[in-house]
């Protein structure tokens, strides 16, 4: 399978993705990966991996529009079978979403339908909670809304600061998007029309 890759920032989850492409019979390929931001620290991630990689930078762009459809076509020319926003700070738009419709999937630092948006491990300690994680999804219109694949759990400890918190849920990550990659590549997940997350024997 075809996958590529969208990022923002640092690019750790992708740097996951990479090492476990490389480590073992992967199911899925790295063919390219993309930033919004020509200083993403995750593009020399790719570059040191041998990926092809592309920046479109947003602010060349009027509006979420036209940046989307010039993205669309970009990975067009990848022939993606799976689209990751693995720290892509952009909301997309509505038909962008849809024509990757269960091809595009994202990691969201907490444990959905909680806390959707920005800010996730600050709100989780505000909130006094006990437990915190992250979660893989399909995109779908609905801004971190979409149907859930999986999610990894974590403690929050006492002490806990934002950056702690957020370092333990990076790394559980680092393990749960790989894994759920890697069932797509292998058909063993997928989104039914009507928004179901369906697995192995169902599929
Ligand atoms: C991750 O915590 C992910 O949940 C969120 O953005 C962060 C990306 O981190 N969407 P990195 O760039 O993979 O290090």
């Amino acid at each position: 399978a075809r996958i590529v890759v969208l990022i923002s920032g640092s690019g750790t989850n992708l740097q996951a993705l990479i090492d476990e492409a490389a480590s073992t019979a992967w199911p899925g390929r790295i063919v390219a990966v993309g930033a919004n931001r020509p200083d993403a620290e995750g593009l020399f991630r790719a570059r040191q991996a041998g990926i092809e990689d592309f920046v479109l930078d947003h602010r060349d762009y009027q509006d979420r529009k036209s940046y989307d459809a010039d993205l669309l076509q970009k990975l067009n020319r990848y022939n993606p079978d799976l689209v990751i926003l693995a720290g892509f700070m952009r909301i997309l738009t509505p038909d962008f979403v849809q024509f990757f419709r269960g091809r595009l999937i994202n990691v969201h630092p907490s444990l959905l339908p909680a806390y959707q948006g920005l800010k996730t491990h600050q709100r989780a300690l505000e909130n006094g909670d006990a437990i915190h994680g992250t979660s893989v999804h399909f995109v779908t219109e609905e801004l971190d809304g979409g149907p859930v694949i999986a999610q990894a759990r974590v403690p929050v400890l006492p002490n806990d600061t934002p950056d702690t918190l957020g370092a333990r849920v990076k790394a559980r990550e680092h393990v749960l998007l790989p894994i759920i990659a890697r069932w797509f590549c292998e058909g063993r997940v997928q989104l039914s029309g009507r928004d179901e997350v369906l697995f192995d024997g169902q599929v």
